[in-house]
């Protein structure tokens, strides 16, 4: 096949394979990741069997979602030794929050790993992949089928500062605004595989949007493991909040849609509520992970917050925002949960009509105090609760679907549908719309009548006439 080659002076394109798993932080960081190798010929592919270097970004957060890394480096595994048998060599490199938590012990389960790499240290490789060519000359005819490179150092702040300008395409992106979390829920791994709370400066930010937007991205989603604890400060050094740092965004050309992920209650500021209430950019949706209903068990969790607080902050939004609609997070069977707790988590899900949730079975992860405690949950009783809670969860979200029938919801047409000749995109609260529409409608932000709405998703249509009513608001 002759040789392709890409921007890189005299070098051949080389195939950069990336599976992600766990959160939306984690789909930043791998396009963060292929930002980075791109200067070194690296080009992304779906195909792992043609990949020279594959990356799999790991999740810690469940137990399940730790296993998955085995599976996942076995069928690696195989494509590295056939392609080895062809003469070609494939690096294997496992990123992510497992990466940090398991460095040591990947490297011996699995020794055809090359390069093991931390969340806090991942704009370092370029050099890792030099290092791991070396290692991997040195140890020719060893034991060892990998290189062994470990890199799990901390500090955010030198990652960020390293770090390529991005390259993106499409009408939606990410942006790493904070990282890290200091509230040690004691059910919880983050704090201990991200470190300590980090905020980005305000201007480098608003750099970052203002990129994301000439490359075509309408609607940015800040991330964070703890997003609305934001507190960056500008080049003036004037400090900068979450809501204040929204305003700024919401003046950027091009930045049509603006929302945040994820939120923690006790982070709800009146600032950043006041925004709700004045900037139209941010979206009338929020994901407020509150985890139990019962207050016993919230304080069990250290979740610093009891209900009452909760129920607050929920009001405060409804009378900034009045379309606002919530989603969540719920934890069945934390140690020590009595039925009654449980019936306060369900009478929560009843009374506060989430539109979205998930919701896990709580899953001890070792080095964290949950894992510790006394009246573990058992694991029938989780699996009963877990099936209760989400008939009323899923109930919430199909009714709310099915109320926006006949609504005119404006749609981000961001990518094909399933079938030919449609276009799919997100309301702004998030649902799914399929819409029969032509391709010059991609990327635009366009008014559907809604005309049906399923457990997950809803069916659009375009007006008619091809005007569109004006809407000043969302649907209310
Ligand atoms: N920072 C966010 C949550 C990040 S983790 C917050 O403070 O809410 C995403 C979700 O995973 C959590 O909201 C929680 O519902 C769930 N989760 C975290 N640890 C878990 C565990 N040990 N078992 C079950 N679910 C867990
Ligand atoms: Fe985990 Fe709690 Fe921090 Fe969220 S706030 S990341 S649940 S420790
Ligand atoms: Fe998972 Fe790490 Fe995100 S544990 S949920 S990938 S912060």
């Amino acid at each position: 096949m002759a040789a392709v080659r890409n921007g890189v002076q005299g070098r051949l394109a080389k195939k950069l394979h990336i599976k992600t798993f766990g959160c939306q932080m984690n789909v930043y960081d791998s396009s963060r990741m292929a930002d980075v190798l791109a200067p070194l010929g690296y080009e992304l592919s779906d195909h792992v069997e043609e990949a020279d270097m594959v990356i799999v970004n790991t999740c810690h957060i469940r137990e399940k979602a730790a296993e998955k890394l085995y599976s996942e480096l076995g069928r690696y595994r195989q494509v590295k030794e056939a392609r080895t048998g062809g003469g070609e060599a494939t690096v294997i490199a496992v990123a992510g929050c497992v990466a940090q938590a398991e460095g040591a012990e990947i490297m011996n389960r699995a020794p055809f790993v090359d390069i093991v790499v931390g969340p806090q240290a991942y704009h370092q490789l370029p050099e890792l992949v030099a290092r791991a060519a070396r290692a991997k000359d040195e140890k020719k005819g060893g034991k060892r089928k990998g290189s062994g490179v470990l890199a799990i150092d901390f500090p955010a702040e030198s990652k960020f500062d390293q770090l390529p300008p991005v390259r993106h395409q499409g009408p939606t992106a990410f942006l790493s605004v904070q990282e890290g979390c200091d509230k040690f829920c004691t059910f919880c791994v983050v704090p201990y595989t991200r470190g300590a709370e980090y905020s980005r400066p305000a201007d480098e930010v608003v750099a970052e949007a203002r990129e994301l937007a000439a490359a075509g991205a309408r609607e940015i989603t800040l991330l964070g493991q703890n997003v609305n604890a934001y507190h960056g400060v500008d080049a003036g050094g004037k400090a900068v909040g979450l809501g204040e740092l929204i305003r700024r965004l919401a003046d950027v050309d091009g930045i049509s849609r603006i929302r945040y992920t994820t939120s923690h209650p006790i982070d709800m500021s009146d600032e950043l509520i006041a925004a709700h209430r004045d900037v139209d950019a941010l979206m009338p949706f929020l994901h407020l992970p509150v985890q139990s209903g019962s207050d016993r068990i919230l304080a069990r969790m250290n979740r610093h917050h009891d209900m009452s607080l909760y129920c607050r902050v929920v009001e405060k939004l409804m009378t900034a925002r009045p379309d606002m609609k919530l989603s969540s997070d719920f934890i069945v069977g934390f140690p020590g949960e009595t039925d009654a707790d449980f019936q306060a988590t369900l009478e929560l899900a009843r009374e506060v009509e989430f539109i979205q949730a998930f919701s896990f079975k709580y899953s001890a992860r070792l080095g964290t105090p949950g894992a510790l405690m006394d009246n573990q949950v058992p694991e029938d009783v989780k699996s009963e609760r877990l099936a209760v809670l989400q008939d009323v969860l899923t109930g919430n979200q199909a009714a709310f679907n099915r109320s926006c029938v006949d609504r005119v919801m404006p749609v981000l047409l961001d990518r094909k549908g399933r079938k030919q000749g449609q276009l799919a995109g997100r309301s702004p609260y998030l649902q799914p719309v399929h819409v029969d529409a032509p391709d010059s409608r991609f990327g635009q932000i366009v008014d559907l009548r809604i005309v049906a709405g399923h457990e997950n998703s809803l069916a659009g249509e375009l007006p008619a006439d091809g005007t569109a009513p004006s809407l000043e608001r969302v649907v209310a």
